[in-house]
């Protein structure tokens, strides 16, 4: 023992242990920049052991043989310290971690703490120093400070829980109190700390987090999951509770969402029917789950939103006040005063749109008397490939991508702006839809059902010839894509497939 003791405080044992620090440092800098921390403390330790190893050096040489022996005790103290934090560091900070293994803080400084422990008792009893006496006056320090320092101990005992038994860890979502919440950003020994989503931070005492539950967001099993999330939504009684959840259900489930897990689906409940006499509706709740709890707000307002245009197109409206209703209520003569205000905007939105370019002011007025409201949001499909098509779509603001799936992949074939119309060719020829067309933003849209264009080329059949001509220029770009044809190509074969779209449209409208 003392042999090895004594090496630190010969020349060669202050150079190794430079070097070793030295080398140590480089590769945390280099590796583990943010365990810096150990880094300094190691310095420290090793800026005192040079100091007690300077001082040995030169009583040594004064002849100051008692002093140097004192001193050489510390050398070898502080030497032995630095060996400890050097083994510390390259275990826990760097071995450890490579192989992918993470030991809690408070873990690490227990190790370390009794390592330095035994490190000094381990010098002392080379020395010896009567360990004894040592150990009976620490005996009763400890009972003191433990006296007197109680409410500490109680946060540094509950830190020590919290970390061992891994009730909670750093990066989990907890509720601080009533109204709080927020993600866990460190254990210390003594406290907790957690940074909320307004970027404030929260320091908890952990006794006081160990006394009272501890509420944790999206975690099953000890591991992190989806979290449930419940969006309610009220619907009159006019409406029948199946058909609202079928609304709705396709919906959310229609297209993906960003932050919403796939499995489990969204599913929509009719969570009451009425709670008291004054109501006449329903509450529904449409419940999702949710991958990434930093952002709930803006993720279940996605969803309302999605709830909301899924709705507006079934023309279901959300429920009113009761008081509202009995002052104003729902007739025919409300419903034609509103479709008259919303008139001038259908005809708008007709008279911009190519397709109906041959058509007379009074045609135009006919399309849009039969225009009705179906808004989009982001993401959702509008129109799907092979689906049947039921309506010929106009937006009048935002826009949309037109896709195609080529061999199981999906390619865009273009993106269409506002004023635009789409889903013409399965409308105007009954065949299935050519492509998918997805919302790229939230869209004001409106849609016309295939009754309204039978009014219009039932008189006047040759209209039909202008919009064929559009239709066959749409699908060759399509066919383009899925079959790389050339410009020359294109130009070939549009006129042939203009004449087929004709044929198609006169026999789907039975026209003569
Ligand atoms: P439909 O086949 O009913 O449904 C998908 C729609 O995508 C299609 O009608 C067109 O309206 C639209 N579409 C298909 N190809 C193109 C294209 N090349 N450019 C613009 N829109 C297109």
């Amino acid at each position: 023992m003392n042999g090895v003791l004594g090496f630190w405080t010969g020349h060669w044992g202050a150079l190794a242990t430079f070097a070793a620090v030295i080398f140590v440092a480089a590769l945390v800098h280099r590796y583990a920049p943010q365990k810096k921390r150990r880094t300094r403390r190691i310095t420290f330790i090793f800026a005192f052991y040079i100091l007690a190893w300077g001082l040995t050096t030169l009583f040594g040489s004064m002849e100051m043989a008692r002093a140097a022996e004192w001193l050489s005790v510390t050398t070898q103290l502080f030497g032995a310290f630095t060996l400890v934090t050097w083994l510390a560091i390259v275990l826990f900070d760097l071995a450890l971690p490579a192989v992918g293994v993470d030991v809690v803080a408070i873990t690490t400084d227990i190790v370390v703490g009794v390592a330095y422990v035994l490190a000094m008792l381990g010098v002392l009893r080379a020395a010896d120093v009567n360990l004894a006496g040592l150990i009976a006056t620490s005996a009763v320090v400890s009972a003191v400070l433990a006296l007197s320092l109680q409410a500490t101990l109680g946060n540094i005992l509950g830190g020590v829980a919290l970390q061992l038994d891994g009730s909670i860890h750093v990066g989990d979502w907890v509720q601080v109190d009533a109204t709080r919440q927020g993600r866990v950003k460190e254990i210390r020994w003594r406290h907790t700390v957690v940074e909320t989503r307004d970027a404030d931070t929260i320091i908890v005492p952990n006794a006081s987090l160990l006394a009272s539950n501890i509420f944790i967001y999206g975690k099953k099993d000890g591991l992190p999951s989806p979290r449930r999330m419940s969006i309610s939504f009220f619907v009159d009684f006019r409406y029948a509770p199946s058909r609202v959840i079928s609304v709705v259900t396709e919906a959310l489930g229609s297209a993906p969402i960003a932050r919403v897990a796939a499995s489990p689906a969204p599913d929509v409940v009719c969570m009451d029917l009425g709670r008291d006499q004054a109501e006449s509706c329903a509450r529904y709740v449409a419940r999702y789950w949710l991958t990434d709890f930093a952002v709930d707000d803006p993720t279940n307002s996605i969803v309302r939103s999605r709830i909301y245009a899924a709705l507006r197109r079934a023309k279901i409206p959300l429920a009113r006040p009761a008081q509202t209703l009995f002052l104003t209520p729902e007739d025919d003569t409300s419903e034609q005063k509103r479709s008259e205000r919303h008139f001038e905007k259908r005809l708008a939105a007709i008279e911009s749109i190519e397709l109906f370019k041959e058509l007379t002011p009074e045609e135009l007025r006919l399309l849009a008397d039969r225009l009705h409201y179906a808004p989009f949001t982001a993401g959702e499909i509008v129109t799907k490939q092979g689906a049947v098509a039921h309506y010929l779509y106009v937006i009048t603001e935002g826009s949309v991508e037109v896709r195609t799936h080529v061999e199981g992949a999906s390619k865009p074939v273009s993106t269409l702006e506002a004023p635009a119309f789409f889903g013409e060719m399965g409308l105007m020829t009954g065949e299935p839809r050519l492509a998918d067309v997805i919302a790229l933003e939230d869209i004001e849209c409106f849609r016309l059902e295939k009754e309204a264009l039978q009014r219009v080329l039932g008189e006047r059949p040759e209209v039909a010839e202008e919009m064929s001509r559009t239709l066959a220029k749409r699908r060759i770009e399509l066919i383009a894509i899925r079959e790389n044809l050339t410009a020359q190509d294109k130009g070939e074969r549009e006129e042939r497939e203009r004449e087929r779209i004709l044929g198609r449209i006169r026999s789907f409208f039975g026209l003569g």
